[in-house]
Protein backbone atom coordinates (compact mmCIF):
# COMPACT_ATOMS: atom_id res chain seq x y z
CA UNK A 1 0.00 0.00 0.00
CA UNK A 2 1.58 3.78 -0.74
CA UNK A 3 1.30 5.20 2.68
CA UNK A 4 3.17 8.60 1.33
CA UNK A 5 4.21 10.38 4.66
CA UNK A 6 1.83 9.28 7.95
CA UNK A 7 1.62 11.95 10.18
CA UNK A 8 0.45 11.14 14.19
CA UNK A 9 -1.13 13.65 16.44
CA UNK A 10 -0.60 13.40 20.23
CA UNK A 11 2.44 11.02 19.08
CA UNK A 12 4.27 11.46 22.51
CA UNK A 13 1.20 10.36 24.23
CA UNK A 14 0.32 6.99 25.91
CA UNK A 15 -0.92 5.45 22.66
CA UNK A 16 1.23 7.73 20.37
CA UNK A 17 4.46 7.10 21.76
CA UNK A 18 4.05 2.84 21.03
CA UNK A 19 2.52 3.50 17.24
CA UNK A 20 4.62 5.94 16.25
CA UNK A 21 7.81 3.05 17.18
CA UNK A 22 5.58 -0.19 15.32
CA UNK A 23 4.96 2.94 12.48
CA UNK A 24 8.33 3.77 12.16
CA UNK A 25 9.26 -0.46 11.98
CA UNK A 26 7.03 -1.34 9.70
CA UNK A 27 7.50 1.96 7.02
CA UNK A 28 10.59 3.18 7.99
CA UNK A 29 11.70 6.15 10.32
CA UNK A 30 11.44 8.73 7.74
CA UNK A 31 8.08 7.72 6.74
CA UNK A 32 6.93 8.86 9.62
CA UNK A 33 5.93 12.14 11.22
CA UNK A 34 5.53 12.61 14.89
CA UNK A 35 3.54 15.54 16.12
CA UNK A 36 2.62 16.58 19.31
CA UNK A 37 1.92 20.20 21.35
CA UNK A 38 5.75 20.16 22.35
CA UNK A 39 8.83 17.71 22.23
CA UNK A 40 9.29 15.26 24.65
CA UNK A 41 12.30 12.52 24.98
CA UNK A 42 14.66 12.21 22.67
CA UNK A 43 13.88 9.52 20.60
CA UNK A 44 11.36 11.54 18.05
CA UNK A 45 13.74 11.24 14.91
CA UNK A 46 10.95 13.24 12.87
CA UNK A 47 8.93 15.48 14.87
CA UNK A 48 7.47 18.60 14.17
CA UNK A 49 5.29 20.56 17.23
CA UNK A 50 1.67 20.97 16.52
CA UNK A 51 -1.23 22.33 18.05
CA UNK A 52 -3.95 20.71 16.50
CA UNK A 53 -6.22 23.59 17.13
CA UNK A 54 -3.49 25.21 14.54
CA UNK A 55 -5.34 24.28 10.96
CA UNK A 56 -2.78 26.33 8.97
CA UNK A 57 0.27 24.56 10.62
CA UNK A 58 -1.36 21.57 10.17
CA UNK A 59 -1.74 22.33 5.99
CA UNK A 60 1.65 23.71 5.77
CA UNK A 61 3.08 20.47 7.17
CA UNK A 62 0.89 17.84 5.30
CA UNK A 63 2.12 19.71 2.18
CA UNK A 64 5.89 19.72 3.52
CA UNK A 65 5.62 16.38 4.14
CA UNK A 66 3.50 15.20 1.25
CA UNK A 67 1.44 13.16 4.34
CA UNK A 68 -1.21 10.69 3.15
CA UNK A 69 -2.40 9.42 6.10
CA UNK A 70 -3.04 11.05 9.83
CA UNK A 71 -3.35 9.02 13.04
CA UNK A 72 -5.15 11.48 14.95
CA UNK A 73 -4.14 10.87 19.16
CA UNK A 74 -4.17 14.20 20.24
CA UNK A 75 -7.06 14.69 22.96
CA UNK A 76 -7.73 15.22 26.10
CA UNK A 77 -9.23 11.89 28.04
CA UNK A 78 -12.41 11.33 30.33
CA UNK A 79 -11.01 12.33 34.24
CA UNK A 80 -8.81 15.41 32.72
CA UNK A 81 -12.07 16.96 30.62
CA UNK A 82 -13.90 17.02 33.67
CA UNK A 83 -11.88 19.73 35.64
CA UNK A 84 -12.08 21.77 32.30
CA UNK A 85 -14.39 20.58 30.56
CA UNK A 86 -15.15 23.59 27.88
CA UNK A 87 -11.34 23.58 27.19
CA UNK A 88 -11.81 19.62 26.61
CA UNK A 89 -14.64 19.97 24.00
CA UNK A 90 -12.39 22.94 22.10
CA UNK A 91 -9.16 20.50 21.78
CA UNK A 92 -11.41 17.38 21.12
CA UNK A 93 -13.84 18.68 18.73
CA UNK A 94 -11.71 21.66 16.95
CA UNK A 95 -8.91 19.10 16.79
CA UNK A 96 -11.05 16.68 14.88
CA UNK A 97 -12.33 19.36 12.44
CA UNK A 98 -8.84 20.09 11.44
CA UNK A 99 -7.91 17.04 10.85
CA UNK A 100 -10.83 16.05 9.07
CA UNK A 101 -11.04 18.68 7.00
CA UNK A 102 -7.53 18.52 5.77
CA UNK A 103 -8.61 14.59 4.66
CA UNK A 104 -10.95 16.02 2.73
CA UNK A 105 -8.93 18.77 0.80
CA UNK A 106 -6.04 16.69 0.50
CA UNK A 107 -7.52 12.95 0.26
CA UNK A 108 -5.82 11.52 3.36
CA UNK A 109 -7.08 8.28 5.15
CA UNK A 110 -7.37 9.08 8.96
CA UNK A 111 -8.08 6.93 12.51
CA UNK A 112 -9.64 8.56 14.82
CA UNK A 113 -10.02 7.54 18.22
CA UNK A 114 -12.94 6.73 20.22
CA UNK A 115 -13.79 5.48 23.39
CA UNK A 116 -15.93 2.83 25.33
CA UNK A 117 -16.45 6.55 26.85
CA UNK A 118 -19.17 7.04 24.43
CA UNK A 119 -21.67 4.85 26.42
CA UNK A 120 -23.23 5.50 29.77
CA UNK A 121 -25.07 4.75 32.57
CA UNK A 122 -28.54 4.16 30.42
CA UNK A 123 -26.27 1.34 28.06
CA UNK A 124 -26.55 -2.34 29.17
CA UNK A 125 -23.14 -2.67 30.63
CA UNK A 126 -22.31 -6.41 30.07
CA UNK A 127 -21.26 -7.30 26.47
CA UNK A 128 -22.27 -4.04 25.34
CA UNK A 129 -23.30 -3.75 22.11
CA UNK A 130 -22.71 -1.93 18.88
CA UNK A 131 -25.64 0.05 18.24
CA UNK A 132 -26.58 0.98 22.10
CA UNK A 133 -28.28 4.04 23.83
CA UNK A 134 -25.00 6.59 23.31
CA UNK A 135 -25.64 8.97 26.61
CA UNK A 136 -22.46 9.48 27.91
CA UNK A 137 -21.56 11.36 31.38
CA UNK A 138 -18.37 12.97 30.82
CA UNK A 139 -17.29 15.75 28.37
CA UNK A 140 -14.38 13.36 26.77
CA UNK A 141 -17.58 10.81 25.92
CA UNK A 142 -19.90 13.43 24.58
CA UNK A 143 -16.58 14.58 21.80
CA UNK A 144 -16.35 10.94 21.63
CA UNK A 145 -20.02 10.36 20.13
CA UNK A 146 -19.87 13.46 17.97
CA UNK A 147 -16.43 12.40 16.74
CA UNK A 148 -17.62 9.56 15.09
CA UNK A 149 -20.63 10.70 13.99
CA UNK A 150 -18.85 13.34 12.71
CA UNK A 151 -16.26 11.03 10.75
CA UNK A 152 -19.37 8.70 9.51
CA UNK A 153 -20.67 12.27 7.85
CA UNK A 154 -17.59 13.47 6.57
CA UNK A 155 -17.05 9.34 4.99
CA UNK A 156 -20.73 9.91 3.45
CA UNK A 157 -20.69 13.45 2.21
CA UNK A 158 -17.44 13.52 0.97
CA UNK A 159 -16.02 10.00 0.84
CA UNK A 160 -12.94 10.96 3.26
CA UNK A 161 -11.54 7.11 3.98
CA UNK A 162 -11.66 7.82 8.23
CA UNK A 163 -11.38 4.62 10.56
CA UNK A 164 -12.00 4.36 13.97
CA UNK A 165 -12.40 1.69 16.97
CA UNK A 166 -13.80 2.32 20.35
CA UNK A 167 -10.68 1.80 22.36
CA UNK A 168 -11.10 -0.32 25.87
CA UNK A 169 -8.93 1.22 28.93
CA UNK A 170 -5.12 0.47 27.63
CA UNK A 171 -2.24 -1.11 29.30
CA UNK A 172 1.52 -1.04 28.33
CA UNK A 173 4.85 -0.66 30.22
CA UNK A 174 6.53 1.65 27.57
CA UNK A 175 4.58 4.76 28.25
CA UNK A 176 2.07 6.30 31.12
CA UNK A 177 -1.22 7.48 30.46
CA UNK A 178 -2.42 10.70 31.39
CA UNK A 179 -6.44 11.67 32.51
CA UNK A 180 -7.95 9.02 31.67
CA UNK A 181 -10.17 6.48 34.47
CA UNK A 182 -8.78 3.55 33.59
CA UNK A 183 -5.29 4.49 34.25
CA UNK A 184 -5.07 2.58 37.41
CA UNK A 185 -4.46 -1.07 35.54
CA UNK A 186 -1.15 1.30 34.58
CA UNK A 187 0.08 2.55 37.57
CA UNK A 188 -0.86 -0.64 39.49
CA UNK A 189 1.60 -2.17 37.48
CA UNK A 190 4.71 0.44 38.48
CA UNK A 191 3.75 0.34 42.35
CA UNK A 192 3.61 -3.53 42.45
CA UNK A 193 7.48 -3.37 40.64
CA UNK A 194 8.87 -0.71 43.38
CA UNK A 195 7.22 -2.79 46.36
CA UNK A 196 4.69 0.22 47.05
CA UNK A 197 1.15 -0.27 48.48
CA UNK A 198 -1.04 1.30 45.40
CA UNK A 199 -3.51 3.43 46.66
CA UNK A 200 -6.59 2.65 43.90
CA UNK A 201 -9.10 5.71 42.62
CA UNK A 202 -11.76 3.15 42.04
CA UNK A 203 -13.72 0.39 43.63
CA UNK A 204 -11.89 -2.73 44.12
CA UNK A 205 -15.09 -4.57 41.89
CA UNK A 206 -15.50 -1.66 39.17
CA UNK A 207 -14.98 -3.83 36.31
CA UNK A 208 -13.68 -2.55 33.06
CA UNK A 209 -12.70 -3.32 29.49
CA UNK A 210 -9.38 -3.53 29.14
CA UNK A 211 -6.66 -3.94 26.45
CA UNK A 212 -3.39 -5.19 26.36
CA UNK A 213 -1.14 -2.12 24.03
CA UNK A 214 0.01 -4.53 21.88
CA UNK A 215 -3.55 -5.83 20.23
CA UNK A 216 -4.31 -2.16 20.62
CA UNK A 217 -1.92 -1.70 18.18
CA UNK A 218 -2.45 -4.45 15.91
CA UNK A 219 -6.01 -3.43 15.95
CA UNK A 220 -5.52 -0.18 14.57
CA UNK A 221 -3.18 -1.29 12.29
CA UNK A 222 -5.34 -3.64 11.05
CA UNK A 223 -8.10 -1.73 10.35
CA UNK A 224 -6.11 1.19 8.38
CA UNK A 225 -4.53 -1.45 6.40
CA UNK A 226 -7.95 -3.33 5.55
CA UNK A 227 -9.67 -2.69 2.23
CA UNK A 228 -11.86 0.25 2.28
CA UNK A 229 -14.67 -1.93 1.48
CA UNK A 230 -14.04 -3.48 4.77
CA UNK A 231 -14.32 -1.22 6.91
CA UNK A 232 -18.31 -1.09 7.09
CA UNK A 233 -18.69 1.23 9.87
CA UNK A 234 -17.59 4.43 9.40
CA UNK A 235 -18.52 5.92 12.67
CA UNK A 236 -16.31 3.82 15.26
CA UNK A 237 -15.96 0.14 15.87
CA UNK A 238 -16.48 -1.49 19.26
CA UNK A 239 -13.41 -3.51 20.77
CA UNK A 240 -12.48 -5.96 22.89
CA UNK A 241 -9.36 -7.27 24.51
CA UNK A 242 -9.79 -8.75 28.21
CA UNK A 243 -11.56 -7.16 31.22
CA UNK A 244 -11.00 -6.95 35.01
CA UNK A 245 -11.46 -5.36 38.05
CA UNK A 246 -9.04 -3.85 40.16
CA UNK A 247 -9.43 -6.74 42.99
CA UNK A 248 -8.88 -9.06 39.98
CA UNK A 249 -5.92 -7.44 39.02
CA UNK A 250 -3.93 -7.33 42.49
CA UNK A 251 -4.91 -10.69 42.87
CA UNK A 252 -3.08 -11.71 39.81
CA UNK A 253 -0.20 -9.74 40.70
CA UNK A 254 -0.01 -11.25 44.06
CA UNK A 255 0.90 -14.46 42.52
CA UNK A 256 4.30 -12.95 41.27
CA UNK A 257 5.05 -10.84 44.16
CA UNK A 258 2.88 -11.72 47.05
CA UNK A 259 3.42 -9.14 49.54
CA UNK A 260 2.05 -6.72 46.86
CA UNK A 261 -0.93 -5.00 48.76
CA UNK A 262 -3.52 -2.54 47.48
CA UNK A 263 -5.78 0.08 49.53
CA UNK A 264 -8.47 1.62 47.86
CA UNK A 265 -9.81 5.43 47.81
CA UNK A 266 -12.26 5.95 45.43
CA UNK A 267 -12.65 9.48 44.27
CA UNK A 268 -14.86 11.21 41.36
CA UNK A 269 -13.29 8.98 38.43
CA UNK A 270 -15.26 5.83 40.06
CA UNK A 271 -18.95 7.61 39.02
CA UNK A 272 -17.19 7.89 35.09
CA UNK A 273 -16.19 4.04 35.89
CA UNK A 274 -19.60 3.55 37.28
CA UNK A 275 -21.46 4.98 34.10
CA UNK A 276 -18.86 2.13 31.17
CA UNK A 277 -19.64 -0.65 30.18
CA UNK A 278 -18.31 -3.85 31.90
CA UNK A 279 -17.37 -5.61 28.23
CA UNK A 280 -17.65 -5.22 25.26
CA UNK A 281 -18.77 -6.93 22.25
CA UNK A 282 -16.94 -6.20 19.25
CA UNK A 283 -18.55 -8.65 16.91
CA UNK A 284 -18.71 -6.09 14.07
CA UNK A 285 -14.87 -6.15 14.40
CA UNK A 286 -14.20 -9.52 14.41
CA UNK A 287 -16.56 -10.30 11.06
CA UNK A 288 -15.71 -7.50 8.96
CA UNK A 289 -11.62 -7.13 8.87
CA UNK A 290 -10.86 -10.39 11.30
CA UNK A 291 -10.52 -8.76 14.93
CA UNK A 292 -9.09 -11.37 17.26
CA UNK A 293 -7.49 -10.23 20.69
CA UNK A 294 -4.60 -12.20 22.18
CA UNK A 295 -3.88 -11.18 25.56
CA UNK A 296 -6.14 -12.10 28.52
CA UNK A 297 -5.73 -10.35 32.50
CA UNK A 298 -2.61 -13.41 33.06
CA UNK A 299 -0.79 -12.82 29.95
CA UNK A 300 -0.78 -8.55 30.61
CA UNK A 301 0.27 -8.98 34.11
CA UNK A 302 3.32 -11.90 33.31
CA UNK A 303 4.37 -9.30 30.02
CA UNK A 304 4.02 -6.27 31.73
CA UNK A 305 5.96 -7.12 35.46
CA UNK A 306 8.48 -8.42 33.45
CA UNK A 307 9.20 -5.39 31.23
CA UNK A 308 8.89 -3.22 34.35
CA UNK A 309 11.33 -5.12 36.30
CA UNK A 310 14.21 -5.05 33.35
CA UNK A 311 13.32 -0.78 33.22
CA UNK A 312 13.44 -0.35 36.87
CA UNK A 313 16.79 -2.52 37.59
CA UNK A 314 18.04 -0.72 34.57
CA UNK A 315 17.76 3.04 35.64
CA UNK A 316 18.91 2.04 39.04
CA UNK A 317 21.63 0.41 38.12
N1 LIG B 1 -8.74 5.31 28.83
C1 LIG B 1 -9.70 6.34 28.60
C2 LIG B 1 -10.02 7.08 29.82
O1 LIG B 1 -9.96 6.49 30.87
C3 LIG B 1 -10.95 5.74 28.04
O2 LIG B 1 -10.97 5.92 26.68
O3 LIG B 1 -10.36 8.22 29.74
Amino acid sequence: METGTILVTGANGQIGTVLTAELRRRYGASAVLSTDIRQAGSNNILFEELDVLDKERLSALIAKYEVRQIYHLAAILSAKGEQNPKWAWEINMAGLFNILEAAKDHGLRVFFPSSIAVFGGMTPRVNTPQYAVLQPETVYGISKVAGENWCQYYHQKYGVDVRSVRYPGIIGYESLPGGGTTDYAVEIFHYAVKGQTYECFLEPDSRLPMMYMPDAIRATLELMEAPPEAVKIRSSYNLAGTNFTPAEIAREIQKHIPGFAVTYKPDFRQQIAASWPESIDDGYAREHWGWEPRYGLAEITADMLEHLREYYAASVS
